[in-house]
């Protein structure tokens, strides 16, 4: 029976893909997710997941946001199949001010695809995205978007590629010509050729096999001019890049390259047929205490994002899962490590395209939205009883701090509740200064601190009130001698605080302060995120 219990488990977990999609806002993440679930079947009509998207010019308009982030709790996990895989998209919000959300998601992701708009090439929030996958060794693979509009040469993106994002290129599709020019794209993974018609459908039989490119009918497809310079270039390729390796893609170290025109669902079908192949399956967990593979009999998981209800009459809020080992069950006790208790969900969530659905068990790979009233923070683990904290969900510096202080003195309580919750939540991080307990608010982006106000006004009947603080930096501090924290700790207290977990932290109010807080504690080390 064990056995027997076993190879479905396994057969379960070969199925699953979970990615998440990562770009800079605009370059066509949201157009080409669509694509995907449309391919699935998951949805039946462009635009439904458009409703997503935090657009470029409600920036400034935070109640919009909110309103949208209360919309993406439906679309933060796409689940559909394909090719009798069950593909999980992990929705990451391209705004900047939201990048700390997208971090933590990056956490539970398997691999990643990075889309890049062919005439901007490689932006600012692809590199940040990027680079936190890469220390994590994320498996990915990029997709140039809007070929049906004039951009940058081919190899010149290939080098930026390269150059920006430190990846190890290999194109797997190559495009002939672009914008008004753009025929079409020859796939090199599997040697065929598919021709472009705006906005056409793209179905099966339109791919033409060319198994040899010197072949007369590629003239009669594309031209004499068009078929040789595309002959010329999948030359130039063939010498210049490796061939695909798929030990090396899945250690995160060779990234494939597709191109095509997600609006016209061109070039999206090759991506997918063969992420499908080379994706991999859910991977092994690092905790603190030991590594945790998804074929274990006994459940694991983790909770990356928290997502409060947006109606402030309902104060529950989703806490997402990812299933790390073994067979989450509906209604079944789980132990809550860091609470130290048991709980049982009865109606864990699993979210199919638009559609939220109850379910009964759920895998490794697969993310489930628990109703919670306040049990969880990010990064909680739930297992069967072991005791496990999953690595690899740290905080990052912020980029903006704020003291904040109490408006309404009979409130305080209710304005303490609130801070605390919208941090568990993951919207800020509270910092409390050594000196004289202030509590300090550090986020990304400035948008956060409205969020923030009107929040706990709304929902936790709270008034507060911000003060500048001109800060440049937080970073975590650690040191192999307890008596070179003591001394930092006090020679320098006016810059200490605590983190939400109690851990030490200096605040930089600029760079040259930092150099000269590590030059003057050589024993200490300064890490700009939680996790070293
Ligand atoms: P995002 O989620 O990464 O922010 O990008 P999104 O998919 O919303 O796409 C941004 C804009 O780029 C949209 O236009 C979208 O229609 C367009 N786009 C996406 N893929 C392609 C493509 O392959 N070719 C071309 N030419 N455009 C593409 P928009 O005008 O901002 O929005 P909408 O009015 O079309 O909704």
């Amino acid at each position: 029976m064990q056995a027997i219990l076993g190879m479905s488990l396994q057969s379960e977990i070969d199925k699953r893909k979970t990615f998440g999609i990562i770009s800079h806002p605009d370059a066509g993440k949201t157009t080409l997710t669509e694509k995907l679930l449309l391919f699935g079947g998951a949805i039946q009509s462009a635009g439904a997941v458009k409703s997503n998207k935090i657009k470029k010019h409600a920036t400034s308009d935070f109640m919009e946001i909110e309103k949208q982030r209360g919309i993406s709790v439906a679309t933060s996990v796409m689940a559909f199949e394909y090719r009798d895989k069950q593909i999980n998209i992990l929705d990451t919000p391209g705004h900047k001010d939201f990048a700390e959300d997208t971090y933590r998601t990056l956490t539970a992701v398997d691999s990643a695809i990075v889309v890049i708009d062919v005439a901007k090439g490689v932006e600012e929030q692809t590199e940040n995205l990027v680079k936190v996958c890469r220390t994590r060794k994320t498996p990915m693979i990029v997709f140039i978007n809007k070929m049906d509009r004039e951009g940058k040469d081919g190899f010149d993106l290939l080098d930026e590629v390269e150059g920006k994002l430190g990846m190890h290129v290999c194109p797997l599709s190559w495009p002939i010509g672009m914008g008004q020019r753009f025929q079409g794209v020859y796939n090199i993974y599997s040697n065929n050729l598919r021709l472009f018609s705006a906005h056409g459908k793209q179905s099966d039989n339109e791919t033409i096999e060319i198994s040899n490119l010197n072949d007369d009918s590629l003239e009669n497809l594309i031209g004499k001019p068009a078929a040789n310079v595309l002959r010329e270039e999948i030359n130039t390729i063939k010498q210049v890049y490796p061939d695909f390796d798929q030990d090396a893609y899945a250690k995160g170290d060779m990234n494939p390259v597709f191109f095509g025109s997600a609006i016209n669902n061109f070039g999206v079908k090759e991506m997918l047929d063969c992420f499908v192949e080379i994706a991999p399956p859910p991977l092994a967990r690092e905790a603190e205490e030991r590594i945790v593979r998804p074929s274990e009999e006994s459940f694991t998981g983790f909770v990356f994002k928290i997502h409060a209800n947006m109606d402030p009459k309902h104060r529950d809020r989703i806490a997402f899962l990812r299933i790390c080992s073994g067979t989450f069950q509906r209604n079944t006790n789980y132990y809550h490590v860091r609470q130290d208790k048991k709980m049982k969900f009865s109606n864990p969530t699993m979210f199919m395209a638009s559609k939220k659905n109850i379910i009964d068990d759920a895998f490794p790979g697969d993310i489930v939205g628990l109703y919670d009233s306040g049990n969880f923070k990010i990064g909680d683990s739930l297992t069967e009883g072991e005791i496990i904290h999953f690595k690899g969900i740290p905080s990052f510096s912020p980029e903006q701090f704020r003291f904040i202080n109490n408006a309404d003195p009979m409130k305080s309580k209710q304005l303490n509740k609130g801070v605390k919750q919208l941090m568990e939540e993951g919207v800020a991080q509270l910092f409390t200064k050594l000196d004289n307990n202030r509590k300090i608010i550090g986020t990304v982006g400035a948008l956060q601190f409205e969020v923030i106000q009107y929040r706990l006004e709304h929902e936790y009947q709270a008034k507060c009130e911000y003060e500048n603080m001109p800060m440049h930096k937080a970073c975590w501090l650690s040191s192999d001698n307890p008596k070179a924290i003591e001394e930092i700790k006090s020679r320098r207290k006016n810059n200490l605080a605590l983190d939400k977990d109690g851990k030490l932290v200096y605040l930089a109010e600029s760079a040259w302060t930092l150099k000269m807080a590590e030059e003057n504690h050589p024993e200490v080390t300064f890490h700009t995120s939680s996790e070293f």
